[in-house]
């Protein structure tokens, strides 16, 4: 569209270097869970590339799952309250849980949902973030799959949006100051 080039300072992740990073992601996940029952579980609506790009490079089939949560609404800032608004379908016991998220920033969503998902019976929890902002946490994820440490800028893109914009960017960008100003 027409808005997108002046709404944007800087391509931070381009479509190629993702693609690249899912491949090798895809790669490693395939050897640390042969044999293993692995469930996917995307959380909505950011993760939605992410899942779709990182499932399609993994060898074999697998099933995905979607938790739908909520800390940022319309606010660039992480308000640390989590809403679910939709729950997972899967009952997680016995399941090598992999949790593919866009971005780690504050962590409070993901704190929220190992803590979560924990009390599920899930036999193992893991997790993937295609990003991750180390100087915006609140509290510390031990996130085992991460694509790429970023600047704590606020970005858009890949599924990252601004209220519900944003998200059908192919690259990762930083969104401009003047658009949330
Ligand atoms: C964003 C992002 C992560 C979370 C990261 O989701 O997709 O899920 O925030 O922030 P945190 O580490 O500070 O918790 P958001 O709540 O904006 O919902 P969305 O995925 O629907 O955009
Ligand atoms: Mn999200
Ligand atoms: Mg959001």
């Amino acid at each position: 569209a027409a808005d997108i080039p002046e709404d944007l300072t800087e391509i931070l992740v381009t479509e190629e270097e993702i693609r690249s990073k899912l491949d090798e992601l895809a790669a490693r996940v395939a050897e640390d869970y042969a044999g293993k029952d692995l469930l996917l579980i995307g959380v909505l609506k950011g993760a939605v590339m992410v899942m779709a790009d990182f499932a399609r490079a993994l060898p074999f089939s697998v099933p995905m799952d979607w938790m739908a949560v909520s800390s940022y609404g319309a606010s660039t800032k992480s308000s640390g309250v989590v809403q679910i608004r939709k729950d997972l379908d899967t009952d997680l016991h016995g399941k090598h849980v992999l949790i593919v998220e866009d971005v780690i920033d504050s962590g409070l969503t993901l704190s929220w949902l190992l803590e979560n998902f924990a009390s599920r019976g899930a036999e193992s929890i893991e997790v993937l973030a295609l990003l991750r902002k180390p100087e915006a946490a609140k509290v510390e994820i031990d996130c085992k799959y991460v694509g790429f440490d970023i600047p704590p800028e606020f970005v858009v893109g890949y599924g990252l949006d601004y209220s519900e914009r944003y998200r059908n960017l192919r690259d990762v960008a930083v969104l401009a100051p003047h658009v949330y100003a």
